[in-house]
């Protein structure tokens, strides 16, 4: 007979809105343990926030989000169910559901159980805490996929990390410095030590002055072989002088729109609207959105 409990605590969204309104603590939440062909139930032992989570709490209508609906993604815990997959009952893993999966199934990580497909989790290895685990997924996935997939970041080449102080940032440096790379950053100014700490050889306070402008004031030789944007789309400058200092080849990778800045988004436009041979910049530019996937688990 099974133990699994019919019924968990979890944080429901109930509105659209501020979180200490929108959410609240349901102690009767159902635990869904019906599994589907390829789906996992996880018993969650830690859960990570991300700044979309609020961020699209007070932008998503009620009928878009499924809600009542569990919130967040990120989760370590251990398998309380394996149906048809690989995994063992109790093995430790680590994962995050996914906007397109979790949210007709109203799954999410700030609860007790999730269910999910299993190619959305993997093994967590024994020298990583769950806590550790449940904050490395979406940011370590995002950045590794910029730089890996997308970038194709090589050993020996130099990237330059818009936005290296957010938590994408610092990972993508991380995977950067691993992949040796030379990684050159961009961050406000009590971020600098800590980031030569992890490596970085090249910094730029953007507080200062135009981002642009300082790297035209200090030119890269060689150019930089790829732009990373882990900060969210804000001004177009970046990406607009890039040909100065983004080698011929070399791509501009980007995070996509900041949820909460409509604004950032609207100055794209012409990036995304005007081909080459109308004046439009000879650099390809990209933005991605990260899916939790095993196949590229950090
Ligand atoms: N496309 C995807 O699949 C995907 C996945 C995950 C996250 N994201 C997006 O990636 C971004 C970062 O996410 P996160 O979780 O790492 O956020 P976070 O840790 O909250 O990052 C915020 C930090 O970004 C830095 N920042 C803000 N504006 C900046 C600018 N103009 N130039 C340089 N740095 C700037 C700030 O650091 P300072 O202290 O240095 O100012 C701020 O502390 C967010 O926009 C998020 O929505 C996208």
């Amino acid at each position: 007979m099974s133990t699994t409990p019919t019924v968990q605590q979890a944080w429901i969204a109930v509105a659209r809105g501020h979180p200490k309104d929108a959410l609240k603590l349901k102690k009767d939440w159902p635990v869904s343990s019906k599994l589907n062909k390829g789906e996992v139930l996880v018993k969650i032992e830690a859960a990570a926030l991300n700044p979309a989570g609020y961020k699209l709490l007070k932008l998503v209508p009620n009928f878009l989000a499924h809600r009542p609906t569990m919130v967040e993604a990120d989760f370590a815990g251990v398998i309380e169910d394996p149906g048809d997959s690989s995994f063992a009952k109790g093995e430790a893993v680590f994962g995050g559901t996914n906007f397109s999966t979790s949210n007709p199934t109203k799954q999410g990580a700030l609860g007790q159980y999730v269910r999910l497909p299993a190619d959305q989790i993997a093994s967590r290895p024994s020298n990583v805490s769950a806590i550790e685990a449940a904050g490395i997924n979406i940011v370590a996935q995002t950045a590794w996929e910029a730089l890996l997939v997308h970038g194709k970041l090589e050993e020996g080449q130099t990237v330059f990390i818009n936005g290296g102080g957010s938590e994408v940032g610092r990972l993508a440096v991380q995977i950067a410095k691993a992949k040796g790379a030379k990684v050159v950053v961009s961050a406000s100014g009590a971020k600098e030590s800590s980031l030569r700490e992890l490596g970085v050889d090249g910094f730029f306070d953007y507080t200062k002055e135009p981002l642009h402008q300082q790297i035209l004031k200090n030119l890269p030789e060689p150019k930089y072989h790829l732009i990373f944007d882990a900060a969210g789309l804000g001004t177009p400058d970046l990406y607009n002088h890039s040909p100065k200092y983004l080698a011929p080849g070399g791509s501009y990778i980007s995070v996509g729109p900041n949820i909460a800045s409509f604004g950032g988004f609207l100055r794209f436009l012409p990036v995304f609207t005007q081909p080459t041979w109308l004046g439009g910049v000879r650099r390809p530019f990209k933005i991605f959105m990260v899916q939790p996937n095993q196949k590229e688990a950090p």
